[in-house]
């Protein structure tokens, strides 16, 4: 199959929306990363986004709206305090699960009795799902598995062949993919992924638990409520570590470790060998979340081995960046204060 790339726009909205009511898949753009788009009620085109990505039946997808009224087709019950968040939110990358009505298709929701729904503030993705006139299955576009495409270069990288359009809508804002949370009763949620929209932010409307599998490994046996934290994620080919402590401490630590294919993401700050092969990164969170896929994949472009990664901030949409890249790293954090060098455990 020939996979073209159009620009976003009128005659791109057109053409998307003909290939998903005849039952076909797009890539398209959303604030937070590239989506894998599919007609969340036909079945065999949600089929064709899990086999284009490699995705596990049973990792559900998220479904994309463009008004309320679409939130009330999918479910009956949407509670005040969604209804608030929704008001604050929405459009923008903040997702809630609900029970879903029997007509969502369990296929869409990886056999689950929920479903997740989100209005993204992509102009252009909205624009679609209006024309469209049904939810929009979107998990994000990449092969499962590998970190998230923020870019439609990066779609391309992962779905050339495997699907026929892909619309360039530029970099995505944000770089990390949205908030998911579910609801405890009328006054909290539980954060199982965290993204742009932070416990903070929440937290001035409710009372914020965040699920312990958003920081710590799970055990294979774990039950989780999000099916999509049990799977590895966001892992380059690179191995990826994330190293704790100052710059001094780091830039000792990659003396003594680094060889010609080795990447770094740092503040800049760190006085490195000049042999390393540095990738963007930033100093605060918001550059950090917007950096930190785009980074990873271009170290297995430039053939980085390891990849190191300074420990981020974790507040704000820090908490996000530091959850992917614990999934990227297979949870290796390498502690420099802590006075044990474990590498290569
Ligand atoms: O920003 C985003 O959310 C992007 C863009 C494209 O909208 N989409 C995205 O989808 O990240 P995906 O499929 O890569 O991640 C969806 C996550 C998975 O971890 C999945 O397990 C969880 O949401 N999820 C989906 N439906 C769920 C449900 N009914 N209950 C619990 N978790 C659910
Ligand atoms: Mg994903």
């Amino acid at each position: 199959m020939e996979t073209i790339l159009v620009k976003a726009g009128e005659e791109a909205v057109a053409s998307a929306a003909g290939i998903l009511k005849n039952g076909g898949i797009v890539a398209v753009p959303t604030e937070t990363v590239y989506g894998l788009a599919a007609n969340a009620y036909d079945v065999n085109a949600v089929r064709a986004v899990f086999n284009a990505k490699g995705r596990p039946q049973d990792n559900p997808l998220i479904l994309h709206i463009c008004s309320i009224d679409m939130l009330h087709d999918i479910t009956d019950s949407v509670q005040p305090l969604a209804t608030r968040l929704a008001e604050s939110f929405w459009p923008g990358p903040l997702t809630m699960i609900f029970p879903r009505k029997a007509h969502v298709p369990a296929e869409t929701c990886g056999g689950l009795d929920t479903a997740a729904v989100r209005m993204p503030r992509s102009k252009f993705t909205l624009e679609l799902i209006e024309s469209c006139g049904f939810p929009i299955a979107a998990p994000s576009a990449n092969t499962s598995g590998l970190p998230s495409p923020t870019s439609a270069s990066h779609v391309f990288e992962d779905m050339n062949g495997k699907i026929p359009m892909i619309v360039d809508g530029g970099e995505c804002r944000y770089g990390v993919e949205s908030t998911v949370v579910c609801f405890e009763g009328e006054d909290r949620v539980r954060i199982l992924r965290p993204g742009a929209v932070t416990p903070e932010m929440l937290r001035e409307f409710c009372h914020v638990v965040i699920d312990n599998g958003v920081l710590e490994k799970l055990g294979p046996d774990a039950k989780v409520i999000s099916p999509g934290m049990k799977y590895k994620h966001y892992s380059p080919a690179a191995e990826v570590y994330i190293l704790k402590g100052g710059d001094d401490k780091t830039a000792k630590f990659i003396a003594k470790h680094c060889s010609v294919s080795t990447g770094f993401l740092g503040n800049g700050d760190e006085r490195l060998p000049d042999s390393i092969i540095r990738f963007p990164y930033g100093s605060t969170s918001e550059e950090q979340a917007e950096n930190l896929f785009a980074s990873l994949r271009e170290a297995d472009s430039r053939g980085c081995r390891e990849v190191y990664v300074r420990m981020p901030d974790t507040s704000g949409i820090g908490l996000a960046v530091y959850n992917r890249l614990l999934r990227s790293a297979g949870f290796r954090v390498i502690d420099l204060d802590g006075g044990s060098d474990a590498l290569h455990e």
